[in-house]
């Protein structure tokens, strides 16, 4: 049951920011076809039940479909969580989220916030109008995982699966387990709301998140980093149109670019040839695998940088957030 109190031992606070989990239907028997971001989150939480000991809170910080995430929502949802997690009765936070970006938001608050305590983000792949909802066990079991002793960092759970920011990614496009953490495996396990560890939890220096949370707050706009893909004929035309734009002092061109590269971080070498241009008229060029599962192992004659075993979307969070280290005179 909600409680806005704040005389609670043990609080676990619940945020909401819309997705799926949210979402409403026109018939129960829908999956696919309903409005994305329609229920409040204190709604959310109808009928389940807090662990012994543990009080909820609810927030609503947005209310979107997450294919619709921005800039002004991850800054306003890190400032929330640091927020709360300043709060001493406060054990953990849960995050109701969409599926489609949950792996980027879970990122982005793992690289700027660091937490000691953890933050469990969860979602659900069926509207919470539907005939047998996924939403509320995930709801039930990411507080769990909130409350748990032990459990700290940024971590996604979905289907009794606990994963960590850095590797977790949507892996189905419909199935209710539609994410994946590679060849890293999960965290953890939630069984009737108890966890089974299977390794480390996510860590960061946090320090480094201090200073990336301190930045994020004071810059008056974040780096456009743009996403591309190297594939069959890829002929380098949009990095030159974009790198043009850049040279034409256009406000808000690109600073960096992200490259989804084929297997080991190779890139068609029209790409490659327009990459180097980009990199020499200043933009920060980054490779990152298209591929599921693995890291890119550096080579000797690499031209351009390598963003290791992280994804695209996840190599652009890093990249912005370097870029506005460099714009801040920091490291
Ligand atoms: C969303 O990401 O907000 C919509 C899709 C989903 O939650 O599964």
């Amino acid at each position: 049951m909600a409680d806005s109190t704040r005389e609670s031992r043990r609080r676990v606070i619940v945020l909401g920011t819309g997705g799926t989990i949210a979402g409403r239907a026109a018939s129960v028997g829908d999956n696919i076809g309903y409005t994305a971001g329609q229920m409040g989150v204190t709604q959310l939480l109808e009928g389940i039940e807090a662990p012994a000991g543990v009080v909820l809170h609810t927030e609503q910080v947005a209310q979107v479909d997450s294919k619709n995430m921005s800039f002004a929502i991850w800054r306003r949802l890190a400032e929330r969580c640091a927020h709360w997690l300043a709060e001493p009765d406060v054990v953990g936070l849960v995050l109701t989220h969409g599926t489609d970006t949950l792996e980027e938001t879970a990122f982005f608050l793992q690289s700027v916030l660091a937490p000691a305590k953890p933050i469990v983000l969860t979602c659900a792949m069926r509207p919470a109008t539907a005939l047998t909802p996924d939403g509320p066990q995930n709801v039930r079991d990411a507080i769990a995982v909130a409350a748990s002793v032990g459990a700290r960092g940024v971590v996604a759970v979905c289907a009794g699966a606990v994963h960590g920011a850095f590797d977790v990614q949507k892996v189905h496009t419909y199935r209710v387990d539609a994410f994946g953490s590679g060849d890293a495996g999960p965290v953890a396990y939630v069984e009737e709301g108890a966890l089974r560890e299977l390794r480390q939890w996510p860590f960061l220096p946090a320090e480094q998140a201090r200073l990336a949370f301190e930045r994020m707050t004071l810059a008056a706009r974040w780096p456009r980093v743009e996403i591309l893909l190297s594939h069959a004929e890829a002929d380098g035309g949009i990095v030159d149109a974009l790198v043009a734009q850049r040279q034409a002092g256009a406000p808000g061109a690109v600073q960096g670019l992200v490259l989804a590269a084929t297997g080991n971080g190779t890139l068609h070498e029209a790409l490659e040839a327009a990459a180097l241009r980009a990199q020499a008229a200043g933009i920060a060029v980054v490779r990152a695998t298209r591929c599921m599962q693995g890291r890119i192992l550096p080579t000797p004659d690499a031209t351009l940088r390598d963003a290791g075993a992280l994804t695209p979307v996840k190599a652009r969070i890093a990249l912005v957030l370097e870029l506005m280290a460099t714009e801040a005179g920091g490291a």
